[in-house]
C-alpha cells in the first residue's frame, strides 16, 4: 500500500510505501534533509514538522496521526514545545498515511562550498598512458601480417616499444574498421607500455586524464592533459553518499543494516564521479572517451563502499581493510564512463583508518624528502597525521569526531553559504564579529539576516576567540562572573555565549555556542594534539620545525586560533602552512607520475603507523591537552598573545 507524501517548502511528492521512514522517504523523493548521524537516531538533526489539514490543492488530508508512534529517542532530542507542535525526527518516523510534511531551514542540506585550492608543483611528466603516433604499411596478399602484429612491429621499430604484448578487447573490435578509414595512420595510447587501450584514427597528440579525491564530505576532480601535466579543469561536488551519514562510521553502519546498503552508495558514488568526468570533459570539449586514465584517492571506508566492497571489518577492530595495494581496475568493472578500455588507478593505503588520502598527502608534501622535522595534520572527520624526516617517517589516525567539521555542535553546519565562517571577540566588550560563507564583508546590524549556523572554521575561531577574551577559561568553562548579555543560561541549564542573535539569522534563533560545543571542539583538538605528540616522541624530539594543515577544510583555518586552543604544538607560525587539498595534488600527481606512483607504493609501506590510542598513559596525556592550549605544555611561539588573556 502507497502513501503520498509532500515536503515542503521544496514542493517534492511521490507514493512511498507504508512503514518508510520519513528521512528514506525524502531520499526516495530527492529532498535533502540533514543527517550527521546517517539514521541511527542520535545526532537530532533530521528534524521535520507534520502539518495537518485538508490541503485540497495537494488532494491529501494531512495528519499527525498518520506517522508512527512518537520515539523516546524523539522525546530525548526535540525541544521543549516542539512535540505539541508536531515536530518529529525523520528517520524515526515512519509513513502510514498521506502526509505534508515541512522541513525547517536548518534541517535542509545545503549545498558544501568547494575548497579547489592547490599549490602548483614542479614535476617531471610521465603519465602510465602515452600516445604514439604510427603510419603502417597497408596489408597486402603479400603481406597478411594481421592488425595486432602490424601495430607492434611499428611501435618497436619507431619507439623501441617491445613488450605491447596486450590488446583490451574492446579496442580489437572496431580495430580494422579505424585503421582501414583512416589510411593506416593512426594513434594508439598504451598504458605501461604494455597494453593498447584506444586506438584513434590520425595523429592525437593529447591523451586526457582524471584525478579524484574522494573525500567523506566533498569530492574534487581533476581533469589533467597527461601530456603536459597541466590540469586544466577543476570541479567538485558534495559527496553523494553524505545522505546516508555523514561520518564513515554511520555509512558503514548504513551499509550493516540495509540489505541493499552498500549497493546503493557505491551505486550514488559511481554515479557521482561519472557526472564530474562528464562536466569536465565537457567544459574542456572532450567526449568521456577521450579520458584514459583515471587515479583515484580516498580514506579507506570510502575506497571500499566506492569498490562495493563490504566496509564492516573496516569499522571493527582489529581494523584490517580487503587490501591495501595500490590496483588497476577496468573502469567499464566499476561502472566508469570513460575510454571503456582504460584503468582506474586506486593509490595504495596505509593502514585500517590511514587511507589513499593520506598517502596522496605524502606524495604531494614530501616529509620524506625535507631535512628538518614535519608535522602533516590532514584534518577530517578522522584526523590522520605524519611526523617525521627523510630518515623515517611515523603516521596515526586521531578519532577526532566530526565536531572540527561542524557536526555535533549545537548550531554546527557545514561550510555551506550561511555558514559562519570566521570571528573575532571584542576583549572588552565580548561582542563578536562574523563572517558569513558566500558574504564579502563582515556582518553588520542591518544587513540581510542570513546566518544560519556554524561551519567548522568558524568553530575553531569562536573557541579561540572566547578563550583569548575570557569569556572561557584555560579549562574551558565560562566565565560566570562576566557581566555581558552575550553570557546566559540555556535550556539545559548551562552556560552558552550568544554568537548572533535570533535577529540576525535566518533560522530564527539566537545562535549560541554552548558549554557541550566547547567539549566537544576540546576532544577533537586534544585528540589531534595527543597524536602529534605521540609521534613526536617516537622520533625523539620535543617540537616540527614545520607544520603542513592539510584538507579541504585545512585551507580555510586560521592557523593562529588553532594554536591559540591547542591543536597543533607550539612552532614558529611562519612555518605553519594550510595547504589545501593536498590530496587532491598528490592524485594529480600520480596521474602524471609513474615516479609517483611508485613512490606512493614505497610511502605506504615505509610510514610506520602507531596505535596511539592504546598508549598507556593516553589518557592523562589526552586529559592534559583538554586545556587551552595545553595544561602543561608551553607554547612560546603565541606567548604575547596569551599574555594578553584577561584574567578573572
Ligand atoms: S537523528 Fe535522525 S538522522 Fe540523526
Amino acid at each position: 500500500m502507497g502513501h503520498t507524501v509532500i515536503f515542503q517548502p521544496s514542493g517534492r511528492r511521490g507514493t512511498v510505501e507504508d512503514g518508510v521512514n520519513l528521512l528514506e522517504a525524502a531520499r526516495q523523493l530527492g529532498v535533502d534533509i540533514e543527517s550527521p548521524c546517517g539514521g541511527a537516531r542520535v545526532c537530532g538533526k533530521c528534524k521535520v514538522r507534520v502539518e495537518e489539514g485538508d490541503f485540497e490543492k495537494f488532494g491529501i488530508i494531512s495528519k499527525a496521526s498518520n506517522l508512527s508512534a512518537l520515539m523516546e529517542e524523539e522525546r530525548e532530542e526535540l525541544e521543549k514545545g516542539e512535540v505539541e507542535k508536531n515536530y518529529r525526527l525523520a528517520c524515526c518516523t515512519s509513513v502510514q498515511g498521506d502526509v505534508l510534511i515541512f522541513v525547517p531551514e536548518e534541517s535542509r542540506g545545503a549545498q558544501q562550498v568547494i575548497l579547489e585550492t592547490g599549490r602548483e608543483r614542479d614535476i617531471s611528466v610521465d603519465p602510465i598512458v602515452k600516445n604514439y603516433y604510427i603510419e603502417m604499411v597497408p596489408a597486402t596478399l603479400d603481406d597478411q601480417t594481421d592488425d595486432f602484429m602490424r601495430m607492434k612491429g611499428v611501435l618497436a621499430e619507431k619507439y623501441d616499444l617491445h613488450n605491447v604484448d596486450y590488446i583490451d578487447y574492446f579496442v580489437t573490435v572496431n580495430l580494422p574498421e579505424t585503421i582501414r578509414a583512416a589510411d593506416w595512420k593512426v594513434t594508439v595510447s598504451i598504458w605501461d607500455d604494455k597494453e593498447i587501450v584506444k586506438v584513434s584514427p590520425g595523429l592525437v597528440e593529447d591523451p586526457w586524464g582524471v584525478a579524484i579525491d574522494v573525500g567523506s564530505t566533498t569530492v574534487a576532480g581533476y581533469l589533467c592533459n597527461l601530456r603536459t601535466g597541466e590540469s586544466t579543469v577543476k570541479k567538485s561536488m558534495m559527496n553523494p553518499q553524505i545522505t546516508y551519514g555523514e561520518d564513515v562510521l554511520s555509512r558503514i553502519t548504513y551499509s550493516m543494516m540495509n540489505d541493499d546498503g552498500l549497493e546503493k552508495m557505491s551505486s550514488a558514488m559511481i554515479e557521482g564521479i561519472n557526472n564530474l568526468i562528464k562536466g569536465m570533459a565537457e567544459e574542456a570539449g572532450l567526449s568521456v572517451e577521450d579520458i584514459v586514465d583515471l587515479t583515484l584517492v580516498g580514506n579507506t571506508a570510502m575506497h571500499h563502499l566506492l569498490l562495493n566492497i563490504d566496509p564492516k571489518y573496516v569499522g571493527r577492530a582489529p581494523f584490517a581493510p580487503a587490501f591495501k595495494c595500490s590496483v588497476d581496475f577496468k573502469a567499464r568493472d566499476l561502472g566508469i564512463k570513460m575510454n571503456k578500455a582504460s584503468y582506474v588507478h586506486w593509490l595504495p593505503i596505509e593502514a585500517g583508518f590511514v587511507g589513499a588520502d593520506n598517502v596522496a598527502v605524502l606524495i604531494a608534501e614530501e616529509p620524506y624528502n625535507q631535512d628538518g622535522m614535519m608535522l602533516v595534520i590532514d584534518i577530517g572527520t578522522n584526523g590522520e597525521i605524519v611526523f617525521g624526516n627523510r630518515e623515517k617517517l611515523f603516521s596515526t589516525s586521531c578519532a577526532t569526531g566530526p565536531a572540527l567539521e561542524g557536526a555535533q555542535i549545537r548550531f554546527g553546519m557545514r561550510a555551506a553559504p550561511g555558514a559562519i565562517e570566521w570571528v573575532k571577540i571584542d576583549p572588552e566588550t565580548k561582542e563578536p564579529k562574523f563572517k558569513i560563507i558566500g558574504e564579502e564583508d563582515w556582518f553588520k546590524e542591518g544587513d540581510e539576516p542570513l546566518a544560519k549556523g556554524i561551519c567548522g572554521s568558524g568553530i575553531i575561531d569562536v573557541i579561540a576567540e572566547m578563550f583569548k577574551a575570557g569569556v572561557i577559561d584555560k579549562t574551558g568553562r565560562f566565565n560566570k562572573k562576566l557581566d555581558t548579555p552575550r553570557i546566559r543560561h540555556g535550556e539545559d541549564g548551562k552556560m552558552e555565549y550568544i554568537l548572533s542573535y535570533a535577529r540576525e539569522t535566518s533560522i530564527g534563533k539566537d545562535i549560541t555556542v554552548t558549554q557541550g560545543d566547547v567539549r566537544a571542539i576540546q576532544l577533537a583538538k586534544s585528540a589531534l594534539y595527543c597524536g602529534a605528540e605521540y609521534l613526536m616522541e617516537k622520533r625523539g624530539v620535543s617540537k616540527p620545525d614545520q607544520i603542513v594543515l592539510a584538507g579541504a577544510f585545512g585551507s580555510y583555518i586560521n592557523k593562529e586560533s588553532a594554536m591559540v586552543m591547542g591543536m597543533v604544538p607550539n612552532c614558529n607560525l611562519d612555518n605553519v602552512n594550510a595547504v589545501g587539498n593536498a590530496a587532491g595534488d598528490g592524485a594529480k600527481l600520480a596521474l602524471v607520475s609513474k615516479a609517483k606512483r611508485a613512490e606512493a607504493q614505497k610511502m605506504a609501506l615505509d610510514v610506520e603507523f602507531i596505535e596511539t590510542a592504546t598508549e598507556p598513559d593516553f589518557q592523562e596525556r589526552f586529559a592534559n591537552a583538554m586545556a587551552f592550549p595545553h595544561r602543561k605544555h608551553e607554547f612560546p611561539s603565541i606567548q604575547h598573545i596569551l599574555d594578553k588573556i584577561p584574567q578573572k
